[in-house]
């Protein structure tokens, strides 16, 4: 294995997309931003370096960081942001993860610009556990807003009300050939016939769930969230922001050109972006004058396509990649996620529009929580997440009237290595929304899933505990639940919110504390000398 050093500036960059320029906030002037290549067991270096007016931090999605907690990213969860000026060396070590990933900012809403993608591979001479594709291709899918992003989502907070919507969705960068400025062109996927190609698909979206489909042309989904699967053939993918999705694309067509589609999926639409982000595959040999074949998407309330395609996803399961689902649990979790409405003296309706779990609405911290339990800092956070609701109701039936939820900055304590079972009920409170939950720190496996209310005397019987996907971000179904299940064995503060950029801001988050072990390699790393003061 080997150290490996990047050097991230962060800098603006006037862009043009939609026929119209703005200046966006970039690494290195990309968008979307360089990839980052490394393989199993490899350490990673990098130094960011802040160039803009905003406080930065990067996130490593998925990278689970074990005892470098300080490496992970998130704003006054794990560290101080990067001042203007300032900058920081991420340093950290990729063990037991192979596939993709991806980085992003996790600050402001910066992540809208500021994101690319992480490949990892497998260690050198170990190959794949499917037949080795002739190419590879990053797939990001994105969303792009006209006006500033920051002024989105500032005029939001101020107003309580949601946020815009963004103007486009965009495949590596660009809205593509079929949209509100087609001239701007798109993507282009050169294939040859008969070759077997491998896309890595990243949602990098900020508030949007995404069906991907290529027209003419089946997938083989073979790995998600850095973690290998069965084997299995779609013709649509289904992807969360936040999510990842290695597929298999085999170019069975003798010539052509055929249009690659991302579309929102939302059990409810509400004030959705339906603009469908577009890229086209092209047959080598095909003249640009040939038409291309076009391809429908999923309608955005096609919930039975998206209920499938999770329903297919299970873990590879093999000798060499077993997986290890806790087959005993410590803490029984059970947490609500939802919307509710808090008053709001300046707002537009006297109240604003909040997001909670377990009616806790998350409250950022001055200083990051990291800091405050490494360095016992008190006053910071206090550990008294409820591991249940405040009261039990008809979670998806008749609900309490009021919608008011709790403020507070509380985290749930974790004894290292214990086992967690974490049922997460959508409440479809105010409105049904599907959250795509993500956790910092670990990958956990997806035990059950359905639709109403989670039975706990019931459901648990049909518990997958032999080959379950496993993952680091998952989809709650509108009005339904997801149980999960992780080992705590990686010791700091770990973040887990929705992936909705919208309903992370209104305070859908919270935090996981793991103590150390008692053992030698148990226990958290001392903190970096360079990391960023608040
Ligand atoms: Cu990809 Cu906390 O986020």
């Amino acid at each position: 294995c080997m150290v490996r050093h990047y050097k991230f500036n962060v800098v603006m960059k006037n862009t043009s997309k939609l026929c119209s320029s703005k200046p966006i906030v970039t690494v290195n002037g990309k968008f979307p931003g360089p990839t980052l290549v490394a393989r199993e067991d490899d350490t990673v270096l990098v130094k960011v370096v802040n160039h803009v007016k905003y406080n930065v931090s990067i996130h490593w999605h998925g990278i689970r960081q074990l005892r470098t907690g300080w490496a992970d990213g998130p704003a006054y969860i794990t560290q101080c942001p990067i001042q203007p000026g300032q900058n920081f060396v991420y340093n950290f070590t990729i063990t037991g993860q192979r596939g993709t990933l991806w980085w992003h900012a996790h600050i402001l809403w910066l992540r809208a610009t500021v994101h690319g993608a992480i490949v990892i591979l497998p260690k050198r001479g170990v190959p794949y556990p499917f037949p080795t594709p002739y190419k590879e291709e990053v797939v990001i899918l994105g969303e792009w807003w006209k006006s500033d992003v920051e002024a989105v989502v500032n005029e939001a907070m101020k107003s309580g009300l949601a946020p815009n919507v963004s103007d486009a969705h965009t495949i590596n960068g660009h809205p593509g050939p079929v949209s509100t400025c087609p001239s701007q062109g798109g993507f282009t996927l050169p294939v040859r016939s008969g070759k077997t190609y491998m896309l890595r698909i990243i949602n990098a979206a900020l508030n949007e769930e995404l069906f991907f489909k290529i027209a003419g042309h089946q997938l083989t989904v073979v790995e998600v969230d850095a973690a290998y699967v069965k084997p299995f053939k779609t013709d649509t993918v289904l992807i969360t922001p936040g999510q990842t999705t290695n597929v298999l694309l085999t170019a069975d067509r003798n010539s052509g050109k055929y249009l690659v589609a991302a579309a929102p999926f939302m059990d409810a639409p509400i004030a959705v972006d339906n603009v469908t982000a577009s890229a086209t595959l092209h047959y080598s040999g095909t003249l640009s004058s040939v038409a291309t074949t076009l391809t429908a998407p999923p309608p955005q309330n096609a919930t039975p396509v998206a209920t499938k395609f999770s329903n297919a996803l299970r873990s590879l399961n093999s000798k060499k990649y077993p997986a290890r689902v806790p087959l005993t649990i410590d803490h029984s979790l059970f947490f609500t996620i939802g919307l509710g409405v808090n008053p709001c003296a300046t707002c537009v309706n006297g109240s604003r529009v909040v997001a909670d779990i377990n009616n806790i609405t998350f409250v950022m911290p001055k200083i990051s929580l990291l800091q405050a339990h490494f360095f016992n800092i008190s006053g910071v956070f206090t550990d008294d997440f409820p591991g249940n609701p405040p009261i039990a109701y008809n979670y998806t039936g008749t609900q309490p009237t009021n919608f008011q939820t709790i403020k507070g900055t509380k985290v749930y304590r974790l004894a290292y290595n214990s086992t967690v079972q974490l049922v997460l009920q959508d409440t479809g409170m105010l409105t049904p929304e599907n959250h795509p939950i993500h956790l910092h720190g670990f990958n956990f496996f997806e035990v059950g899933r359905g639709i109403g209310n989670f039975n706990p005397k019931q459901d648990p019987k049909n518990f997958n505990l032999v080959d379950p996907v496993e993952r680091n971000t998952i989809g709650v179904p509108s009005g339904g639940w997801v149980a999960i299940r992780f080992r705590a064995d990686n010791p700091g503060v770990w973040f887990m919110h929705c992936h909705l950029e919208v309903h992370t801001t209104w305070g859908l988050k919270m935090a996981f504390v793991v103590d150390n072990g008692k053992g030698p390699n148990e226990s958290l790393l001392p903190p970096p000398p360079d990391l960023p003061k608040c």
